[in-house]
This record gives C-alpha cells, structure tokens and sequence, in this order.
C-alpha cells in the first residue's frame, strides 16, 4: 500500500503520523518513507534515528517509480506540485485535522482537489483523521455537524494529544519504542493502521 499524509495547512501531525505509521509497518516488511515536506523534518528524524535497514527514509522528487510499501509526508499545501504527484500514485490519502470547526472548514479546498486527483487515479481513498484530540473531551455537536458535512469521512481511530509522539520524534523513535508511557499512543498507531488495512 502506498499511504499519503496531507494537507493545506501546517502543525496538523502529517509528519508524526507519517513517521509512526511507516517506522511501525516496518516492522513486519520493508518501508520507505518519502519526504516531500520542504522542512525535511522526516528526513531529519531518519538522521538521528538507530538504524533500522527495513525502514528507507528518501527526499521525494517526482518519479517514475516508487516503492510498493510506502509513505508520503506531503508538503502543507495542497495544490503544491509534490502533493499532487503524490495523489496520482497513492492508494490512500490520510488528511489530519485537529478536533474544531475552524480547521475542519480548511478541509473543503482539500476535499476537492482529492476529488479531482480521484479522476485520474481511481483507487485513491481519502478519509480524515483527527489528530491531537484532548483526552476525555469528547468531541462537540459542532465539530460534529461539520464533519458530517464533509465529502471526506472521518477514520474511527483518532490520535490523541500526547506529548509522547512529541518526544519519540526528537529522541529519533516511534511510540512504539518508548517504553511504558507510550503503550496507549502504541495502540492508537496500530488501530490506524488496521483500520486503513480493514478499508481495502
Ligand atoms: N497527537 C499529537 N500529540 C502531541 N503533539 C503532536 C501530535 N501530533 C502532532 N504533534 C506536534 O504538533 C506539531 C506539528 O506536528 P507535525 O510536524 O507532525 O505536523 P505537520 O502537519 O507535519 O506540519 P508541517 O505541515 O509544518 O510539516 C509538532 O510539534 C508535533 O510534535
Ligand atoms: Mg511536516
């Protein structure tokens, strides 16, 4: 599966996701992670990383071919060249959005430039996935009412806000290598990854 994370807007969690999710499937089969953000923040977390030969992490440039099994952390506009070239060759694109109204209301640009992506690439899924959610809060009828407006569905796992996918990105790891404080942010990676899988 090749899995997008975009977005038109920066701080929404695509490279900490993007990361978590590919450093977590290789575990089980190799990876690339594609970095097409300008900041290089993925390719900067591969340099400080232990080596793991099952997980490549490359700068993205358009290309003929791509790995099989891979991740895409797109820059943070969706209309940008990268992003779009990743749309043509994905399979799923991840849009995370944090739990408001206001950011849910950015999604509607993303929402049609997916649709129009979906024309020439007719397997692209997209769904959203709402990221940095407050723990116990749950989410309010507005942000409700507006998700349910969306042309683009919501995955039922959602990522909570934990300082842990903060800390396992600057100490170079994934949640899953963080020891005991990172278990629930463990299963929260591993729930998104069944249920994209249970999608297909
Ligand atoms: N679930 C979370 N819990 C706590 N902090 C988070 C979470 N998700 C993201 N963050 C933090 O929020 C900030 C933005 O996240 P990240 O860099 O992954 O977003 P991005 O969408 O890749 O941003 P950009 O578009 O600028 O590249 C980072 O400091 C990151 O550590
Ligand atoms: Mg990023």
């Amino acid at each position: 599966m090749r899995l997008a994370f975009a977005s038109n807007k920066g701080g929404v969690g695509k490279t900490t996701l993007a990361i978590n999710v590919a450093s977590f499937q290789s575990q089980s089969r190799r990876m690339t992670l594609y970095d097409a953000d300008p900041q290089r923040s993925s390719l900067h977390w591969s340099s400080i990383r232990e080596s793991n030969s099952n997980l490549v992490v490359e700068s993205f440039s358009e290309q003929d071919r791509y790995a099989k099994h891979a991740v895409f952390d797109c820059p943070p506009a969706i209309h940008h060249p990268d992003t779009l070239a990743v749309l043509r060759v994905a399979d799923v694109v991840l849009i995370p959005v944090l739990p408001s109204p206001l950011d849910l209301w950015a999604t509607l640009a993303v929402a049609e430039e997916i649709q129009r992506a979906q024309q020439d690439n007719k397997k692209l899924q997209a769904f959203l996935v709402l990221n940095q959610m407050e723990s116990r809060s749950r989410l309010s009828r507005e942000t409700k009412e507006v998700l349910e407006s969306l042309e683009i569905s919501a995955l039922e796992t959602t990522i909570q806000r934990r300082v842990v996918y903060r800390n396992a990105i600057l100490d170079g790891r994934d949640v899953n290598q963080s020891g005991k404080g990172a278990i629930a942010a463990s299963l929260e990676i591993t729930n998104l990854i069944k249920e994209i899988q249970s999608k297909r």
